[in-house]
């Protein structure tokens, strides 16, 4: 236990989550969106969330530039900073789904074992990982920010793919490859996986 929390001890609510279900309609859900800069998640994300919304389905979409530019303006792109933005990102979006909202995260997340510890401090059947698997080659032929540019240039270290590594999730609960599939039928596709999923387990 860390010294912060010695004194503190935890505050049971009186809304539970069985009663935030019957109310909302749903459960909360995390869903997860792991892929390189430039493959199409947040783009997913936020077709999603509409998508989701439209359906009466309690949405939220977090994403990686976005969450950057406040709660995590002080991480930079190195293992250590990627670790952190992804643990509290993680914490944010267990609270999201504590309060029954569908959380849609898109963040290239790289490393396997920080995508697993975000999974770790959700409750069972309310983590979801999809893999956006748009290859690099075309994700750097897209390079929508113009970053890949910068990355081969040498003026943009650690750049994911480039400089730094990208771990592909080893079990992901679903893959998205929008050289295949155009991003509304992906978003259509993990539209019907988000509510499938829920209703097995509302
Ligand atoms: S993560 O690796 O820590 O999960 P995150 O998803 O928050 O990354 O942020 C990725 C976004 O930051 C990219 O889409 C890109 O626009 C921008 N970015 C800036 N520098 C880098 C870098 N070195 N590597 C990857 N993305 C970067």
């Amino acid at each position: 236990m860390s010294m912060a929390i010695k004194h503190i001890v935890w505050h049971e609510g009186e809304v539970s989550a069985k009663l935030r279900k019957k109310h909302y309609g749903h459960p909360g859900l995390t869903v997860w969106l792991t892929g390189l800069s430039g493959s199409g998640k947040s783009t997913i994300a936020m077709r999603t969330e509409r998508l989701l919304i439209e359906q009466g389905v309690k949405s939220y979409a977090l994403d990686g530039d976005n969450l950057r530019h406040g709660l995590n303006s002080d991480l930079d792109f190195t293992a250590t900073g990627r670790q952190e933005n992804i643990r509290r990102i993680g914490e944010v979006c267990r609270l999201f789904c504590d309060a029954g909202i569908v959380v849609l995260a898109a963040f290239i997340s790289p490393y396997e074992k920080d995508r697993q510890t975000v999974r770790n401090i959700h409750p069972e059947k309310s983590f979801i990982e999809v893999h956006v698997a748009t290859p690099l080659a075309v994700c750097e032929s897209r390079d929508p920010k113009g970053l890949y540019k910068k990355a081969r240039a040498g003026e943009l270290k650690n750049f994911t793919g480039i400089s730094a590594p990208y771990e592909e999730p080893s079990h992901p609960d679903l893959v998205l490859d929008t050289t295949k599939t155009d991003i509304d039928d992906c978003a259509k596709k993990l539209v019907s996986f988000i509510t499938s999923h829920l209703s097995q387990n509302n």
